[in-house]
């Protein structure tokens, strides 16, 4: 039978690695290996004098081995502050041996208990207020005769207390993560409502793709619930309790995207002080969302290509490459094909990025999930706001009957207004209508220079101008003004941008 070198008896393994470490054990310089173990150690002849001592154990007894070297252990140690008064000795196993309590604080060396009985003697010497240290002497024989001893110290007091430190930090981590996890938990915890069918096709869609790593697009209007479902495909995906990084591309200057996106390392650009990692870094193990991916330049448009051919990243400024783990999903409320064949987008990266492309209709192709969706809010704002209002018949069909330009967040919002203002237990029709109608008529429809637009996409344009103007003057920032909108933050920077307003 032929015996294959895997199973090879552990004996003959045991020889063929002696034989080699006599082939090359007159190579090594021992007494380095020794000086370079970071345990306090030393070596003892059976004249019960010093022979060695690496530089751990001249720093645990504050001494120089080159002036003591020859002198008897015990005269070296009666000159040290290690002292103790209890010790108990362990066999082989780790048993207790023999507890000795002696009545006054003695030094004697453990190593000359070695010497004297000829064999190992672990022992675990312990001075109240000091020191705790499990000490080792061992025989080294040669012809039948000892040669050596060799002692080690371990400084179980320094040891526990880096356990302690061990055990503290494993235990916040492990607070930090249940707290992060319930965080998660609540954060996404409203999924996605609706029975509509394409709510249900959306669903199934999730399902199948959410196990999978395949890259994402999902595009829709602002509002409709791309970021909602981003958090369903990461919870729902074996990335789930690993980071969710979300990057909204518009909203972040184009000059700090790049470092934003892939970090920087020292000095790769004045102020890099230090060096930070980027989002894909930060979302080891777990989803990277790029926001509004329309936005993003084009000069960063092949560095993001690299990213999802190569799985890699270089910092700026870096030299080696950082491998990503990092699911992709990048979501845009634009017509991206549109932007491809304006050379916006380039071609490859939109292939690339529309593996897997899911559209989320607008509300009002899908009203039957209003009433589900309104119910939902009316519960969350009553319990907010420490309300109880109910929807009459006739409010759910103003709803209904609405046209939801700014989808389920405008839904959302015209909810929450309507639990915390007024007093009635009821909900009328009458009071939807009419916010409704405050809405629309708070935007001017002439132009800024009095001028009448002249086609209906030039008039929604200058309509649209008009209203986000007038929001960025009076609420003076695109955070704000998104809110007052309902709107999200990137989609007024990214209108602001192109409407090139100033305010
Ligand atoms: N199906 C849904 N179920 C529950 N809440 C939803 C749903 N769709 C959207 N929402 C809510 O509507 C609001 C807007 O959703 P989200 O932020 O996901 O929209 P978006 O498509 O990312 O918008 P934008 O393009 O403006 O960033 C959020 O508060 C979200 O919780
Ligand atoms: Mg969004």
């Amino acid at each position: 039978m032929i015996q294959r070198k895997g199973n090879r008896n552990p004996k003959t393994k045991i020889r063929t690695v002696s034989k080699l470490m006599k082939k090359h054990a007159t190579d090594i310089d021992f007494a380095a290996v020794l000086r370079a173990v970071n345990i306090p150690l030393h070596i003892i002849g059976p004249d019960e004098r010093l022979l060695f001592g690496n530089p751990a154990w001249e720093r645990y007894l504050g001494l120089r081995v080159d002036e003591v070297i020859g002198l008897h252990i015990n005269d070296i140690l009666k000159d040290t502050n290690i002292e103790y008064y209890f010790a108990i000795e362990t066999g082989e196993n780790g048993n207790v041996k023999k507890i000795s309590h002696f009545e006054e604080k003695t030094h004697g060396s453990v190593g000359l208990t070695a010497l004297k009985l000829g064999k190992s003697v672990s022992m675990f010497v312990y001075d109240t207020d000091r020191s705790e240290t499990m000490v080792n002497s061992t025989p080294i024989f040669k012809d039948g005769k000892i040669q050596c001893v060799l002692t080690t110290c371990l400084d179980m007091k320094r040891s526990l207390e880096y356990r302690e430190q061990m055990l503290e930090i494993a235990h916040q981590n492990k607070l930090i993560t249940e707290e992060l996890d319930m965080y998660r938990k609540q954060y996404m915890s409203e999924g996605l409502i609706g029975d509509s069918k394409a709510v249900r096709e959306l669903r199934k869609i999730i399902e199948d793709t959410a196990k999978t790593d395949a890259t994402i697009l999902i595009t829709g209007e602002s509002g409709v619930g791309k970021e909602v479902l981003t958090n369903e495909i990461h919870r729902l995906s074996a990335r789930g309790n690993k980071p969710l990084v979300k990057i909204n591309c518009a909203s972040i200057p184009a000059a700090l995207i790049e470092s934003e996106l892939f970090g920087y390392e020292r000095g790769a650009f004045t102020g890099a002080v230090k060096s930070k990692m980027g989002m894909f870094e930060m979302a080891h193990g777990g989803t990277i969302l790029l926001d509004e991916i329309g936005e993003l330049s084009k000069s960063l448009q092949p560095k993001l290509l690299r990213v999802i051919q190569e799985r890699e990243i270089f910092r700026v400024g870096g030299t080696t490459g950082v491998p990503i783990n990092a699911r992709i999903i990048a979501a845009t409320n634009q017509n991206l094909s549109e932007m491809v064949a304006q050379g916006d987008v380039r071609n490859d990266l939109y292939y690339r990025l529309n593996l897997i492309p899911i559209r989320i209709p607008p509300l009002r192709e899908r009203k039957e999930d209003i009433p589900l969706l309104s119910a939902y809010y009316l519960r969350k704002f009553n319990t907010k706001h420490l309300k109880n209002k109910t929807l009459t018949e006739d409010a759910m069909e103003a709803l209904i009957a609405h046209s939801w330009p700014g989808n389920v967040r405008e839904l959302e919002n015209l909810l929450e207004r309507l639990v915390i203002i007024g007093n009635d237990a009821e909900i009328s029709s009458f009071r939807i209508t009419n916010i409704l109608q405050d809405i629309q008529a708070s935007a001017p429809l002439e132009s800024e220079n009095g001028e009448a637009p002249s086609s209906l996409k030039k008039m929604v344009s200058q309509y649209e101008q008009n209203i986000l103007q007038s929001a960025l003057r009076s609420h003076g920032s695109t955070y704000a003004a998104a809110r007052a909108l309902n709107s999200s933050q990137g989609t007024i920077a990214r209108k602001a941008k192109q409407y090139k307003l100033v305010w």
